[in-house]
């Protein structure tokens, strides 16, 4: 059996701890035989751990304890603190294994609110479920996950995914505690476009307003310098928008399909340390073979 979960990329500028989307690229948890203790066995380096204290196998048995142990591959092109969900891809991994191996038949309701209550909101591990374009809400006094899927337009995406780490918990710390009822209004109203505006297929005015989130990015630019160069690419390359992924490093080009090779050369000058992907949308979520 194998499990593949695609990246994701969450808040698409102004959907802050809501919107997410899902991209080509994938975890994927093999699991092989039967074993006396579970074991992991992957290339992704040292500070990933191959016993019971994986991530995956804490998700997992917390769920299902009593799943036999297994030896397990796992392979990943999702990079490690870049804002690409590489953490919810091994939540929701874990979560299917456990489903799985544990005959525990969730639906993918279950899974979001078991994954969400895990990540603390639902922007990566939406999309790693149900693919494509997820719009969430967590409410946590009823502790209920709230997903709208749907198509997100046709495009490329390009990632610029710096040769650094960000951890999120780094980059959510330099967050406000707090924004003025005015600022919260106005902030809100750019999502509320902005996602109409997807819905819409109208990537021209999306990819606007997804530069005009005001929750977050301001804050973080300190920490991700290149946003407004590459900003600026795209904007004089005929791009729709560009925007943090998730906390970043990671900035997403959400650009036409005719522009995308000129806007892919001038960011590889850019930074040759840093990787410049083109991506596609990730239609289905996490699955299994
Ligand atoms: N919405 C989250 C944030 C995504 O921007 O902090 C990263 O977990």
């Amino acid at each position: 059996m194998k499990i593949r979960v695609p990246a994701t990329s969450a808040n698409l500028g102004p959907g802050f701890d809501s919107c997410g989307i899902a991209l080509s690229k994938y975890l994927v948890i093999e699991v092989l035989k039967e074993s006396s203790e579970w074991e992991i066995i992957h290339e992704l380096g040292k500070e990933v751990p191959t016993d019971r204290s994986n991530l995956l196998l804490r998700v997992a048995l917390k769920l299902a304890p009593s799943m036999k142990p297994h030896q397990i591959r796992m392979t990943s092109d999702i990079p490690l603190a870049r804002g690409l969900g590489s953490s919810s891809s091994v939540i929701v991994a874990g979560i299917e294994l456990a489903n799985r191996l544990g005959n525990m038949n969730l639906s993918a309701a279950q899974k979001l609110e078991i994954a969400t209550a895990i990540e603390g909101h639902p922007d990566n591990v939406g999309p790693a479920i149900y693919g494509d374009f997820a719009v969430t809400a967590y409410d946590h006094q009823s502790k209920h996950t709230y997903l709208v899927k749907h198509h997100f337009p046709e495009c490329d995406i390009i990632a610029y995914i710096p040769d650094h780490e960000l951890l999120t918990e780094t980059s959510r710390h330099v967050l406000p505690k707090e924004l003025s009822f005015q600022q919260a209004v106005e902030a809100s109203a750019i999502a509320n476009v902005m996602i109409a505006a997807l819905i819409n297929g109208n990537l021209p005015l999306a990819g606007q307003l997804m530069q005009q989130d005001r929750f977050h990015e301001s804050y973080r630019e300190k920490m991700v310098p290149h946003l407004s160069t590459i900003r600026q690419i795209c904007e004089e390359e005929g791009g729709y928008g560009c925007f943090l992924s998730g906390a970043g490093p990671t900035v997403l080009a959400i650009v036409p399909e005719d522009h995308s090779e000129r806007i892919l050369r001038l960011l590889r000058a850019l930074e040759p340390e840093a990787s410049i992907e083109l991506l596609q949308i990730e239609r289905e979520g996490v699955q299994v073979f």
